[in-house]
């Protein structure tokens, strides 16, 4: 249960521990018990989802469970069907996309303890998240389950969730480590890249997630960088994450990314898993036996993957280590506490999740809330007003204990208030079951659907937006909900597309005719563009798939119960054009030259251009206009930013930042103050400002408060490549604070030579 703190500190103490050295040492005795069968036993799977075990010394097998939307069903030792017939149902987590758009750690962390519980609950030892790889482009059909553009939000949020998942006695696997952006031949694209970009941008998130979240596992991603495998890297995994970081925890191969025995015995990987029920034959299984035997990878290479295997079983409480009387190392079962399953705790917590991710890009004229009582019919139009989500988008697919779509949350509240009504408007993807076995076929490729409508699709689509048009004109309120689906927000393919399908944007056209008040909902894990109409629509809202409680969260904000306090966490552009991978890059990659194709197994190259120009940072430096900014998002009262002081550490530069905000607003509201870091100058190749820190304060009206936020010394630091080190660069440095990236409310210069506090009125406080 939630509320059990003993038991959650108990099992901080574990996910915690360090390895002393008398543990060390029976650990090597324990190897030392262990014939190479069984080492190669434990480091592949046995199972999809398990690896082998060791019964004659007591080892346990490590079971494994997607993740992260959730605990997905059991499958059947060898194959993609539901293990018993029942996909055991379970509660549906608000996405990585939805949960980075609550910016608040504190509600993302009680999310991760509701995953850490249920995965106990399921006598699971690993959860498969949560995802956190860089959003480059808004066409990576997985960015639903990642987290941001920015590596300071990103690493924050998975950090938090770490923290609450490890809290419950469940090991986090942050992933994919690293540079899986895009779905598009995911496991044959090699990414080039600069050093600053890599560690300035990529890593950074992983770091945190790591070492602030404490995650106990790491996936390695399915792509190649410079022509290495990530699964197999000593360029990059083990480099940056065993040398650079010094972490010991446990590197798990993405579901059939390992492809070379010696490469991935001799590197960082300690388990090998896949799609495939051919288990002998995953490379670190058989293929390791005979490289060892043949003298190709040393045993002492096993033996380390073994040595991380049984610190995290240490670490979980999974196992226990003593001795026996010939001071041999025997194992017992560890203590763990138990979790717990479909509780109404991690309903009303997925609900609070689900309220804070809600962002509110526009409303003119007060359009929204629609209060209960304020009119006598509303008119809901929109396929996705009907849509659940959970069990799709690949990997992260939940078998929901249940999900309330935004209709049916909209009637909770307003039923009996008023009349709901609810028209499709156009027709949505069909809400079908993925293939049992795309996800051994999704190895093989990568192809995008065939999107093409046909001329009977067109005249239905008609002929549902006409009929919703023509009502609208009668209705008091028109509420259009809509927006994407996972037939687009998909693992194994990306969009090749930012606009809205199934004729969304002729159906918003017409309703905005009708009916100028409509307001405009659009749920998607990804930006789509909404240049067709978003000068003409006075209200605009986004979240994302914000789980089982969703649709009761989406409408409490819609009708004012609760005040919308979500932040974009990435740009939403205007046009795919626009987007700094289409000006720079080459996405989704080109084919390779003969030097390429001489030294490395890919099918393409992409080469990040852009660097560190991702997301803000490119349409911020290069004035380029955007239709929302990063951070963006609105509250139905107002904030002004009144003033803000900095109090500096001995060497001059600012460790903490006071903001003084005053609600102005006739509501009750939270606001989220964001702090950016940019040099004073900057040069051509720096970003002009970088997210800092961020914090939510929480004002009555008329209410005056002040929050007050660390300032990390990184803010003032830029990767050296040449050093191959964070450095500081130049002594003067502005901080911008507002609402958003591209709305700053106050500015303050800060110097590393001064070692005085400036406030915003320009005067120096002493
Ligand atoms: C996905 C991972 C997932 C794994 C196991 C892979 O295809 O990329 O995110 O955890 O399968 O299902």
């Amino acid at each position: 249960m939630i509320q059990n703190s003993a038991k959650q500190n108990t099992v901080k103490q574990n996910s915690m521990k360090n390895i002393n050295s008398n543990t060390n040492r029976q650990i090597e005795s324990l190897i030392g018990q262990l014939t190479l069968d069984e080492k190669i036993a434990m480091i592949h799977g046995s199972e999809l989802f398990r690896t082998g075990a060791v019964p004659r010394l007591g080892i346990p097998a490590l079971v494994f469970s997607d993740g992260p939307m959730g605990v997905r069903q059991d499958f059947r030792p060898d194959g993609w069907t539901s293990a018993d017939g029942s996909k055991k149902p379970t509660s549906y987590l608000p996405s990585g996309s939805a949960l980075a758009a609550t910016w608040d750690p504190d509600i993302i962390e009680m999310a991760g303890l509701v995953l850490g519980e249920e995965t106990r609950a399921r006598g699971k030892d690993v959860i498969l998240g949560p995802s956190l790889n860089i959003k480059r482009t808004p066409l990576c059909g997985r960015n639903f389950e990642y987290m941001s553009e920015d590596p300071l939000l990103a690493g924050t949020a998975a950090s938090a969730m770490i923290r609450g998942i490890q809290s419950a006695g469940t090991a986090a696997c942050p992933k994919h480590f690293a540079l899986n952006s895009q779905e598009t031949e995911r496991l044959w694209v090699n990414v080039e890249i600069d050093d600053r970009a890599l560690y300035e941008i990529y890593l950074p998130a992983f770091r945190a997630a790591l070492e602030e979240g404490g995650a106990l596992t790491l996936m390695g991603s399915y792509n190649l960088y410079r022509g290495q495998h990530l699964c197999e890297s000593r360029n990059l995994t083990e480099k940056v994450v065993r040398n650079e970081w010094n972490w010991d925890g446990l590197i798990v191969s993405d579901w059939g990314g390992t492809h070379h025995a010696v490469p991935a015995g001799l590197g960082p990987l300690d388990v090998d898993m896949s799609v495939t029920p051919d288990f002998d034959d995953y490379p670190m299984a058989e293929p390791l036996k005979a490289a060892v035997k043949a003298g190709k990878v040393p045993e002492s290479a096993v033996d380390l993957k073994i040595s991380h295997i049984l610190k995290l079983m240490l670490r979980l409480g999974k196992i226990a280590l003593d001795s026996n009387e010939d001071g041999e190392t025997t194992v017992s079962k560890g203590i763990r506490p138990a979790g717990s399953l479909n509780t109404p705790q991690h309903q009303m917590l997925l609900l609070e999740a689900a309220r804070e991710a809600v962002v509110l890009l526009k409303n003119e004229g007060s359009i929204l809330p629609v209060e209960p009582g304020s009119c006598e019919r509303i008119l809901v139009v929109g396929a996705g007003a009907d849509r659940t989500h959970s069990n799709g988008g690949g990997s992260a697919e939940v078998a929901a204990l249940y999900e309330i779509t935004p209709l049916d949350g909209l009637r909770n509240i307003l039923g009996g208030a008023c009349q709901v009504d609810w028209l499709p408007g156009c027709e949505a993807g069909a809400d079908k079951a993925q293939d049992a076995s795309w996800q051994e076929k999704s190895l093989e490729t990568s192809e995008g659907r065939d999107r093409s409508v046909d001329e009977a699709t067109k005249l239905r689509r008609k002929e549902l937006r006409e009929a919703a048009a023509a009502a609208a004109a009668d209705y008091d309120r028109v509420i259009f909900i809509g927006g994407l689906d996972h037939d687009y927000d998909l693992e194994g393919q990306d969009r090749d597309s930012i606009e809205l399908p199934y004729g969304q944007d002729e159906l918003i056209c017409a309703l905005l005719d009708a009916n100028p008040n409509t307001a405009v909902i659009l749920v998607s894990g990804s930006p789509v563009s909404m240049e067709a109409w978003a000068d003409r629509a006075k209200a605009v809202v986004w979240c994302s798939y914000a789980g089982m409680e969703g649709g009761n969260a989406l409408a409490e904000v819609l009708t004012g119960e609760v005040d919308p306090s979500g932040k974009l966490p990435e740009t939403f552009p205007r046009s795919l054009e626009e987007t700094p991978a289409a000006v720079f890059g080459d996405f989704p990659g080109r084919p390779l030259t003969d030097a390429e194709h001489a030294r490395m197994d890919a099918h393409l190259t992409q080469t990040y251009r852009e660097g560190i120009f991702v997301g803000y940072r490119y349409y911020d430096r290069f004035d380029a206009p955007v239709r929302f900014s990063f951070g963006h998002g609105l509250s139905y009262t107002d904030f002004e930013y009144l003033e803000a002081s900095t109090m500096t550490g001995p060497d001059g530069l600012p460790t903490s930042l006071r903001v003084t905000v005053k609600n102005t607003g006739g509501r009750p509201g939270t606001e989220i103050v964001q702090v950016y870091a940019g040099k004073a100058s900057p040069d051509e190749e720096d970003p002009v400002r970088e997210l800092a820190a961020f914090g939510r304060i929480e004002l009555y009206p008329g209410e005056t408060g002040s929050i007050t936020l660390k300032i990390p010394a990184a803010a003032f630091m830029q990767f050296d490549p040449k050093a191959h080190a964070f450095v500081r660069t130049v002594p003067d440095h502005i901080l911008s604070i507002g609402s958003s990236s591209r709305d700053i409310r106050l500015s303050i210069p800060v110097s590393a030579e001064a070692d005085k506090i400036h406030n915003t009125n320009g005067e120096e406080n002493v």
